[in-house]
């Protein structure tokens, strides 16, 4: 007999412990809220890139582990973060997701707030004398902000280790693309896609699944070039394709030919295919031409909301820019030939882990850490484990009783 007994389809898998994950961890709800509290609550997560805020007083509004964040530049050119709650009965106090302004003022009792979080204007303020309702205490919540490389990163736990420490050498591969290039962000898009926010990110870890995408297998799934890819994993959880292997031929595929070297962003050339992900939930993508950013944020164990940001050069024709977004929408865009294929993959896991359909994932390719091999997911799942302290194969310690 091939086929299993409803016995078997839920026996652990007899495979190294780091080999797989329990399906619960994608739809257990304490599982959930420790993510938030353990994870991203803890973490560094891009916010957005400089070139969004270029001016004083730009903002952009973001969250992170469910708490509203608002991202500003100040008079001063600094770029700092709060909390986008008010002090006063804890209204959000910036509704749109960017704009230009002075100062916040909330809507609720116009409580307003200057770019640096100081509370600066109450209504009628004499009636709180008596209570002795001190307007210097009252500032915006401030939340930890450091760029680099004009990545704006934000961070919700003030003893947080210093971004430096965090990121090590992980965006190694794009210092040179992100310093001598200056960029922007030309294009946005977000969606709030049914799957757990493990579940996407596992699609941007999964190398093995290339041959799910048209594009890609006819571009870049070289036999000879796998033995030329390596997979390399950095302190913290980030990671990062490096080698040789990391190329795409367009000359062959129609309608994708017209990516020249002429276009190529500074220190890439137009085949060069470059990605870090800097763990939990941003990534950067490269690929010759131009460049993406994604964060994702979960919202609950089965929603996750995903922004993307394209990035270009500055200061290029129309002519230019239309060809950019040609090719970032080839890959990135709504009907593109990754990311709407990557959705439906995330989406269909997440279907039959939250019906308790499937069991268990299988983590267990092994390429020396070259090609397709699942390096990339088991050092995801390494950190997770870390963080958390459970463990993604066994994660309630029962023997992994996942029936
Ligand atoms: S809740 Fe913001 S002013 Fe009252
Ligand atoms: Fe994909």
């Amino acid at each position: 007999m091939t086929a299993r007994t409803a016995e078997g389809w839920g026996a652990t898998p007899a495979l190294p412990a780091t080999h797989f994950t329990d399906g619960r961890i994608y739809r257990d709800d304490t599982v959930f809220a420790e993510e938030q509290a353990r994870i991203f609550a803890k973490v560094w997560k891009i916010a957005c890139h400089e070139s969004e805020i270029p001016n004083p007083g730009d903002y952009r509004t973001a969250e992170q582990a469910g708490v509203p964040l608002v991202v500003v530049r100040g008079e001063d050119g600094t770029i700092r973060s709060f909390v986008n709650v008010c002090s006063h009965r804890g209204a959000r106090v910036v509704h749109e997701p960017s704009g230009n302004a002075k100062h916040f003022t909330c809507f609720y009792h116009l409580w307003s707030y200057d770019t640096r979080g100081a509370c600066i204007a109450i209504p009628r303020p004499d009636a709180y004398e008596k209570a002795g309702l001190d307007k210097s205490k009252l500032g915006l919540r401030a939340v930890r902000t450091e760029t680099r490389l004009g990545l704006v990163f934000i961070n919700l736990d003030d003893a947080a280790m210093p971004l430096a420490d965090w990121l090590g050498d992980a965006l190694e591969a794009f210092e040179e693309v992100l310093t001598i290039n200056d960029l922007q962000v030309f294009t946005y898009q977000h969606a709030t896609i049914d799957a757990n926010w493990k579940e996407w990110q596992e699609t941007n870890l999964d190398l093995y699944h290339e041959y799910m995408h048209v594009a890609l297998r006819r571009t870049q799934t070289n036999p000879a070039a796998m033995a030329e890819r390596e997979l390399i994993v950095y302190p913290n959880g980030h990671i990062r394709g490096g080698g040789a292997g990391y190329k795409a031929n367009y000359k062959d595929y129609k309608g994708w030919e017209g990516r020249s070297d002429s276009h190529a962003l500074k220190g890439l050339t137009a085949a060069d295919f470059r990605f870090t992900h800097v763990f939990p939930n941003s990534a950067m993508n490269a690929r010759g031409t131009v460049m993406r950013i994604s964060t994702f944020t979960p919202l609950s164990t089965h929603r996750t909301r995903i922004e993307w940001r394209g990035l270009g050069p500055k200061g290029q024709s129309p002519e230019d820019w239309k060809l950019r977004s040609k090719h970032y929408a080839q890959y990135w865009g709504p009907f593109g030939r990754n990311v709407p294929e990557d959705l439906l993959a995330a989406e269909l896991c997440e279907w039959n882990f939250h019906n308790g359909a499937a069991k268990y994932q299988v983590l267990a390719r092994e390429e020396n850490m070259r090609g397709q091999d699942d390096g990339f997911l088991r050092a995801f799942y390494a950190q997770w484990g870390k963080l958390m302290g459970r463990s993604a194969s066994d994660p309630f310690g029962d023997g992994r009783k996942n029936q």
